[in-house]
Parts: structure tokens; C-alpha cells; sequence
């Protein structure tokens, strides 16, 4: 369990009793989604140690989320990991949570000895990108994304 600057907010893992708070943050960046779809993606998440899940809670009440994980690649013999989500409800913004759940999450990795943390965010989401500039991230490439059709039988 993490302490932040404001004495009435910390970080944790999360927990299965969660999952209602976690749809409502997924709501809020914009995947409307059921606590039970969430419970089912947390049983995969939480089977693979290569995920890290913490969340921010103030007053009793979860406000916030990160979501890592960590992965092997081509260009680099150690692991590299990534930030898959990280999102604070809107009522506790610019109170420290997302700072929080940032350095508890490269706090994490940095235990498993990982060096290197990226996370790809859209366009429109500015606010972000000052975020995670603010935090130390620097921009330094593009993403480009395509749908897959079905496979034909
Ligand atoms: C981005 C987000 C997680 C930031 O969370 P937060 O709890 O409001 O951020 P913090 O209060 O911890 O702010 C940390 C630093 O970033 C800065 N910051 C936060 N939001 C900012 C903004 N919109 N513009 C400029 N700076 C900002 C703060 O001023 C603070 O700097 P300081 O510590 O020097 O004072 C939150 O705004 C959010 O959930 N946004 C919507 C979802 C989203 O875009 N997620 C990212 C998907 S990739």
C-alpha cells in the first residue's frame, strides 16, 4: 500500500471486489463496460504475472486505475512494459492520484527489474499528454492502428 501527498488518498492492488468501480473509470475513458465483463477479464489479467493492476482509493471509494504489462521484445534483451490503462474519475483530478498510481506502478516494475515503460495514448487526449509529461514520459513516436477482418472459414 502506497501513500501520496494527500494524506486521503492511496494506491493498491486491486481486488476482485472492485470491479463495479473499475466499469464505472472504464465508462469515464469512454469502453462502456459491465463489472461482469470486468470480472471476466480480470480472471486472464490476474492468471498472468505479467500484468500489475493497482488502484487508487480516497475516502474508501476506488477513484482511480493503472494497468501495466510487461513484455519481452525484439529490439532489447531485458523486458520493456507498457501502461494498457490508466484513468482517474473526474470528482479527484489534479489531486495527485494519477501521479500516484504512475510511480506505484514503476515502482513495481522496477522491483522486477524493468527499465523501460511506454504507453500509447490518442491524439485527442491532450490532457494526457501533458499528464504524462508532467510524470517524466517523453513522446517519441506515432501509432498506427488497423482493424483485422474475421478470418474466412
Ligand atoms: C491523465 C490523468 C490520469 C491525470 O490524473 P490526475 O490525478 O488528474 O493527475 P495528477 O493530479 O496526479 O497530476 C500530476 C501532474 O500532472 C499535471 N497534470 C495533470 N493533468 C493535467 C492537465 N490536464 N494539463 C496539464 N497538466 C496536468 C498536474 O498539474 C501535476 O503536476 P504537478 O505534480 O507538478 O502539480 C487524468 O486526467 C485522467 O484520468 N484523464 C482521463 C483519462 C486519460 O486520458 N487517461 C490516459 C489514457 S492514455
Amino acid at each position: 500500500m502506497a501513500e501520496t501527498k494527500d494524506v486521503d488518498l492511496m494506491v493498491r492492488e486491486v481486488e476482485a471486489a472492485d470491479m463495479e468501480a473499475l466499469a464505472d473509470l472504464m465508462a469515464q475513458l469512454g469502453y462502456e463496460t459491465r463489472a461482469s465483463e470486468l470480472q471476466m477479464r480480470r480472471e486472464t489479467i490476474s492468471a498472468n504475472k505479467h500484468y500489475a493492476t493497482f488502484v487508487a482509493v480516497s475516502k474508501g471509494k476506488v477513484c482511480g486505475m493503472i494497468g501495466t504489462f510487461m513484455c519481452y521484445t525484439y529490439e532489447h534483451n531485458s523486458p520493456s512494459a507498457r501502461i494498457l490503462a490508466l484513468i482517474v474519475s473526474e470528482d479527484v483530478r489534479g489531486r495527485g492520484a494519477g501521479r500516484a498510481l504512475v510511480a506505484a506502478a514503476e515502482k513495481d516494475l522496477a522491483q522486477k527489474n524493468i527499465r523501460r515503460i511506454a504507453v500509447n495514448t490518442r491524439f485527442e487526449r491532450k490532457q494526457a499528454h501533458e499528464f504524462y509529461e508532467k510524470v517524466g514520459y517523453t513522446k517519441n513516436g506515432f501509432r498506427f492502428v488497423k482493424e483485422l477482418p474475421m478470418p474466412a472459414d
